[in-house]
């Protein structure tokens, strides 16, 4: 299981952003959506071993939280207007839980920011994504359990930055260049498919 937490600073949880201007209408709710292909789509189909969860902290005191499990998710088209059509009908869903409460089939609503997303989290490794971490490419990464936290375009604001640490057992870093979000979850998922994959060729002469 791979699971990405992806923290809007600005998202908006109110449905009343525009589609056809994303960007400006919802507190640039457009990276999260690009992180959520990243994270949960490939091409012509779904991460079925991918969970996404997108922290909308634009308002504090609202702050919601959207789970997408691509065990469970249909339906999921790649374009950012489809997955804002996504997440306004989730979020027109009245949500006042603590705990994650189903949407549709794979989606989830829970009121609350990075705290509603832990208790979900025992036992994984949970690593922070930042370019002034460790190499991502020699960290030993657990195939089985694995939490990435990501910032939006500004990065985390000082307080989640400080919660997601307490959490965390290493920082990653994906390379040198601060990227955007999304290309930094295609870079991790890599990762991941490259190892899993070198994991289940079988080499010539290894089982005599
Ligand atoms: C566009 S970047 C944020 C840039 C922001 N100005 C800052 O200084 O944090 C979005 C997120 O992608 C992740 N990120 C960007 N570059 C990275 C890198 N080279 N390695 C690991 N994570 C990275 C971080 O989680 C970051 O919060």
């Amino acid at each position: 299981m791979r699971r990405f937490v992806i923290v809007g600073s600005k998202a908006t949880a109110s449905p009343d952003f525009l589609l056809v201007d994303i960007p400006s209408t919802s507190g640039r709710l457009d990276v999260l959506l690009r992180g959520l292909r990243a994270g949960l789509l490939v091409s012509h189909g779904l991460r079925r071993d991918s969970v996404v969860y997108l922290v909308l902290q634009g308002e504090r005191e609202r702050t919601t939280t959207l789970r997408f499990d691509g065990a469970a998710a249909r339906y999921m088209r790649p374009d950012d207007r489809s997955l804002a059509t996504v997440i306004q009908k989730a979020l027109r869903t009245p949500c006042e839980s603590a705990e994650f409460v189903p949407v549709r089939a794979g989606i989830a609503i829970a009121r609350g920011g990075v705290e509603a997303v832990l208790p979900e989290l025992s036992g994984a490794a949970c690593h922070l994504l930042d370019e002034h971490g460790a190499d991502l490419r020699d960290a030993p990464l657990d195939p089985n359990d694995i939490v990435f936290f990501l910032g939006d375009h500004l990065g985390f604001a000082d307080d989640t930055r400080a919660q997601i640490t307490t959490l965390t057992a290493t920082a990653l870093s994906v390379g040198p260049r601060s990227l955007h979000t999304e290309d930094v979850i295609a870079i991790v998922h890599n990762e991941l498919d490259r190892r899993e994959a070198r994991a289940t060729t079988q080499i010539p002469g290894d089982d005599v």
